[in-house]
């Protein structure tokens, strides 16, 4: 049987270092399961996040010789074999054990977002009409995984750690979903213009190169949210009707 070496982060929050496990490898073995192998054969106290192993759950996310991907969706015969195969944990958040990293900020960012808020029903047995390429529109953003690969890799957290003041490309993408939807009715713009610092996104595309659900982060939601902020705060007669307007 062919073999593969495969350097795993080991450790916690307090630190840790790399270890290397060797093991057999057949075709059709993604790195998942081999992490799977060496946890039965080598390493059974190794800790790795999964639930599907179908692509679908986003909790097999780590980074995969330093390229943030899902464990269940990278196959061996796409990696160089000649040489170890590193896997650690996502960089962007706080390390519990080995591979498994606290993920629990974003699911408090996305608390804070406002909920979708639809008009009056179009109808009076509750129902709303909506065309069919409106919806069409919005099942790009709904295919998030929620593995945060993108949050990962992105600069302004992996870097800067402005976890307080940036919301994220994954929340980005929330808040478009919301934006395209032919019922929302919602203004979220003076929060994407400032608790979730859209500003500081410079639109380098990190995160669209990284979404395993090929969503088009960056072009599809980043870039007209962006837009919708400029007109709405920086158009020169918008401004002058904002000093107008009577305040409530
Ligand atoms: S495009 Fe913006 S959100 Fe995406 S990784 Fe780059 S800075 Fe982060
Ligand atoms: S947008 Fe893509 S990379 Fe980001 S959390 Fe969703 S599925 Fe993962
Ligand atoms: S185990 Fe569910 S996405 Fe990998």
């Amino acid at each position: 049987m062919a073999m593969a070496t495969f350097r795993i982060w080991r450790g916690d929050a307090s630190g840790g270092k790399f270890e290397d496990y060797e093991t057999g490898i057949s075709e059709g073995m993604v790195v998942l399961d081999a992490v799977h192998q060496i946890q039965a054969e080598k390493a059974p106290d190794l800790a790795v996040r999964w639930n599907c192993k179908a692509g679908k759950c986003g909790s097999c996310s780590a980074e995969i010789n330093g390229n943030p991907k899902l464990m269940c969706m990278t196959r061996l015969s796409d990696l160089p074999l000649d040489k170890p195969v590193t896997v650690e944990p996502m960089q962007a958040f706080p390390h519990i054990k080995d591979l498994v990293t606290d993920v629990s900020w974003n699911f408090r960012v996305k608390k804070k977002i406002k909920p979708f808020k639809p008009r009056p029903p179009d109808a009076e047995d509750g129902t709303w009409r909506m065309a069919q390429g409106d919806i069409d529109r919005v099942q790009e953003f709904r295919k998030c995984i929620e593995c945060f690969l993108c949050q990962d890799v992105c600069h302004v957290l992996r870097e800067h750690h402005l976890h307080d003041e940036f919301i994220g490309p994954r929340f980005f993408v929330y808040v478009a979903s919301f934006y395209i939807h032919p019922l929302d009715t919602e203004n979220r713009l003076k929060e994407l213009k400032r608790a979730d610092g859209i500003g500081y996104c410079n639109i380098t595309k990190c995160c669209t190169k990284v979404c395993p659900e090929n969503i088009t982060i960056t072009d599809n939601a980043i870039i007209p949210l962006k837009e919708r902020v400029v007109d709405e705060f920086y158009d020169p007669v918008k401004r002058l009707l904002r000093i107008f307007r009577p305040r409530t």
